[in-house]
């Protein structure tokens, strides 16, 4: 098998729909290898062919349920001292026992970073490419009654053809690293459901949305309890919605108040807790639910100093917890799709999202294939998340350089986000221009502009700061989604000392108080909640994290600079004088 097979490609169209829905898990423990050459897939393992045509027992290179074993989910990266630095292909396989239903069974993989080969039963199912979105693969018909065996490759090159490509500011862990199940679904099913309120203005019609499977016609059923609703929706050749007057009680970080909803069609049905608001820009203001507000914000990679991606609901908790204790109201979700189990957090505890696509740094705009790709990944993070209050800004990319490629690529790509879309607003982090100024041409495509500025850092002249807002006149709303220094903990000097938790305060210090006077800055996501593995920071005083984090890599000791914005943000929030 092609090492680089591309055909039964998962992509956002054979998504489902998971709200409520039962799943059988495969976590747990496979056996697995590490295939540096790829053997598997050039020597076709997957078939287990074990004789000859004339029934001779061939030599084997392989013996799957005799390899060790390991724990799914996982980052291969943290799990053994020899596999830290290992971002090749690893072959995970494993039984299990299956009993049929009258309808259909899909695998449904939470991440694999990066590409993930499926095959069952000695049969090739398919391939998803993308280190963070969920992927769904039809295995019904390769099912057996009673003992099944699965084999996944998942292959971590970092290729420069990629979404990201092979250079990027964090730590590539490899692995499957999210929850990886079977869906038992009937013949006809719930293929894709949203609801939200119509973004009217009215705030008092809500909007849902149903997809079938199928091309049928028929009714679907949908109850929001607590408000006393229930509706039926005209299901016509698959599709159907309905508007209908509501008067909920809506979503917001003060008051992240969630409805239970339900919806079935024929045997189908599936449920999800969702939170009605309204975002909107109007001029140079960001309107949550007819309210200009200040996004106080923090930027979060995806990262345990324990588990790598692979975290856990304790740990993305945690971070939600400091969010709002260093008095944020909103997080960017740097640089892919978090798992999604953030935004449904997020919407509990009421915390405004950024969710952003890898399309970071030197992506290979001029590739058709690059392009489907990203759009890909970009539509998968749309569909999952939907229905999630929290996320209010999907965003197309990060610190790219404003050629006409990357302009091309990035405005078709913020162009679709609005289609497929159109309640939520579109932003990308930009970078300054070389002559000080916001003029990346991708804000025309944009509702918000985002703009990464180390004013004091890597550019250590401040007074560039004042002269690049005094340069600048956006005529919509900008966040500045990086800002910020290296520190060490515990690492004290002047604060000309780069490096030092005063340098790094210091350069807080500088920024709030510049911003604050800039009447179109409408937020600020400075980077970065905690330090965060990065194989590209070998400085002694770095040692392989990037240590521009507020909080050590482990979260247990706060920076100087934390309480600098902190101060600042309980300030403007009104909460201190
Ligand atoms: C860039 C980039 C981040 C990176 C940061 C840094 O702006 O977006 O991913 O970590 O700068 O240099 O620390």
């Amino acid at each position: 098998m092609d090492i680089n097979c591309r055909e039964n490609l998962a992509t956002a169209q054979s998504m489902i729909f998971m709200g409520g829905r039962p799943q059988e898990s495969l976590n747990g423990l496979w056996h697995y290898c590490v295939d540096w050459y790829n053997t598997c897939l050039r020597n076709d393992w997957y078939k287990e062919i074990q004789t000859d045509e004339l029934g001779n027992t061939l030599p084997l290179d392989y013996s799957f349920d005799e390899w060790p074993v390991i724990q799914l989910p996982v980052c291969w990266n943290l799990f053994r001292e020899d596999l830290k630095y290992y971002d090749s292909s690893m072959v995970f396989t494993r039984k299990f026992y299956y009993k049929s239903h009258q309808g259909n069974t899909f695998l449904r993989i939470g991440a694999a970073n990066y590409i993930c080969h499926v095959f069952l039963n000695q049969t090739y199912i398919g391939t998803h490419e993308g280190s963070s979105t969920p992927f769904f693969l039809d295995i019904t018909s390769a099912l057996i009654e009673g003992e099944n065996r699965i084999l996944l490759v998942v292959d971590a090159s970092r290729r420069p053809d990629g979404v990201p490509m092979d250079n990027t500011d964090w730590f590539p862990y490899g692995g499957l690293y999210r929850d990886i199940s079977l869906v038992r679904l009937p013949e006809i099913y719930i293929k894709d459901f949203r609801i939200c309120l119509n973004p009217d203005g009215s705030y008092q019609n809500i909007l849902a949305e149903m997809c079938l499977s199928e091309q049928v016609s028929g009714t679907a059923r949908l109850t929001i309890s607590e408000m006393g609703i229930e509706k039926e929706i005209l299901i016509q050749e698959g599709h159907g919605q309905l508007l209908f007057r509501a008067d909920p009680e809506l979503w917001s970080p003060e008051n992240p108040k969630l409805y239970e909803i339900k919806a079935s069609f024929q045997e189908d049905a599936v449920q999800d807790r969702v939170g009605f608001r309204m975002i909107e820009v109007r001029g140079k203001d960001i309107f949550l639910n007819g309210k200009a507000l200040f996004l106080r914000g923090v930027s979060c990679h995806e990262e345990s100093v324990f588990n790598g991606k692979a975290l856990t609901d304790e740990e993305r908790l945690e971070n939600i917890r400091i969010a709002k204790e260093l008095g944020c109201n909103f997080m960017r979700l740097a640089h892919y799709p978090h798992n999604e189990r953030m935004a449904e957090l997020a919407d509990e505890a009421g915390l405004l999202l950024w969710e952003e696509i890898p399309v970071y740094w030197s992506i290979q705009f001029e590739k058709p294939e690059v392009y489907a790709n990203a759009e890909n990944q970009l539509t998968e993070l749309v569909k999952r998340d939907w229905n999630r209050a929290s996320v209010i800004i999907w965003s197309v990319g990060n610190e790219n350089l404003d050629t006409e490629e990357r302009l091309t690529f990035m405005s078709r790509l913020a162009n679709c986000a609005h289609k497929i879309d159109p309640t939520r607003m579109v932003s990308a982090a930009c970078l300054v221009s070389a002559e000080n100024k916001i003029a990346d041409r991708l804000a025309d495509y944009l509702d918000i502009i985002g703009i990464n500025e180390y004013l004091g850092w890597y550019e250590p002249d401040f007074a560039k700061l004042p002269a690049l807002f005094q340069n600048s006149a956006p005529i919509k709303p900008v966040i500045i989604t990086e800002f910020g220094a290296d520190a060490l903990y515990g690492h004290h000097g002047t604060v000309n000392e780069k490096g030092t938790e005063e340098c790094q305060a210091y350069i807080y210090q500088r920024q709030v108080e510049t911003i604050t006077k800039i009447d179109y800055i409408k937020g600020m996501t400075p980077w970065i909640l905690y330090d965060f593995r990065c194989p590209r920071r070998t400085a002694l005083v770095q040692d392989y994290y990037n240590r521009k984090g507020l909080l050590t890599p482990d979260k247990t000791h706060r920076k100087m600079a934390f309480h600098v914005l902190q101060e600042f943000y309980n300030r403007i929030a009104g909460l201190s004088n």
